[in-house]
């Protein structure tokens, strides 16, 4: 490949499904980001978060040697990348996958910290994401979690997640988890 294939290969990749994401691209939409209008999108998908056999989407990767007696499995580091399904079901299609952290931050319930993006691989939002950070209570019915941005359709984005656990083996502790996300953006 010469020089020019390279680049003109590195340019196509700059590209999120027509979003130009070079940095004079980036600050022109910036800039004109006041004529633009601000709208509202509803997503509804699945989460699941596998830990156990032989593909776990979730791996601890640190802890200290508090962890094991702790209750609430304070202290655990977990690193994902979990995929995003249309529906509960394991042959559901994916729409995209939640890549990032999530700690054990709880000394007296268990409460996780999660900073993760949802990255977008179909659809209007492919190469589009979302980032999450917030606090995960995963006892309670619904976890209300702040979208603090996001990029591709979803720069500047600000919105609220809410997890709902839909089904969780207490053997393995796999996880399948049902959000629902409500969030302002551009058009
Ligand atoms: C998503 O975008 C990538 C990169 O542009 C492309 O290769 C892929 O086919 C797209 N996937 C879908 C399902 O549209």
């Amino acid at each position: 490949m010469g020089n020019l294939a390279i680049i003109l290969f590195l340019c196509s990749m700059a590209i999120v499904q027509g979003i130009d994401e070079s940095p004079p691209s980036v600050e022109q939409w910036f800039q004109t980001r006041g004529q633009k209008k601000e709208i509202v999108t509803k997503l509804h998908f699945y989460f699941r978060d596998t830990v156990s056999g032989k593909n776990p989407t979730a791996r601890k990767v640190a802890q200290p040697n508090t962890t094991p007696p702790s209750p609430t499995s304070f202290g655990a580091v977990f690193i994902i990348d979990d995929p995003l399904t249309v529906g509960p079901e394991p042959n559901s299609p994916i729409i995209g996958r939640a890549q990032g952290i999530y700690a054990a931050a709880g000394l007296q319930e268990v409460d996780l910290l999660l900073t993760l993006n949802y990255v977008f691989t179909s659809g209007q939002f492919n190469g589009s994401t979302l980032s999450i950070l917030g606090r995960n209570p995963i006892f309670n019915t619904y976890r209300e979690l702040p979208i603090v941005g996001g990029s591709g359709v979803f720069r500047l984005a600000r919105g609220i997640a809410t997890a709902k656990t839909y089904s969780l083996n207490a053997a393995t502790g796999d996880a399948i988890v049902e959000y629902n996300v409500i969030v302002l953006h551009y058009q």
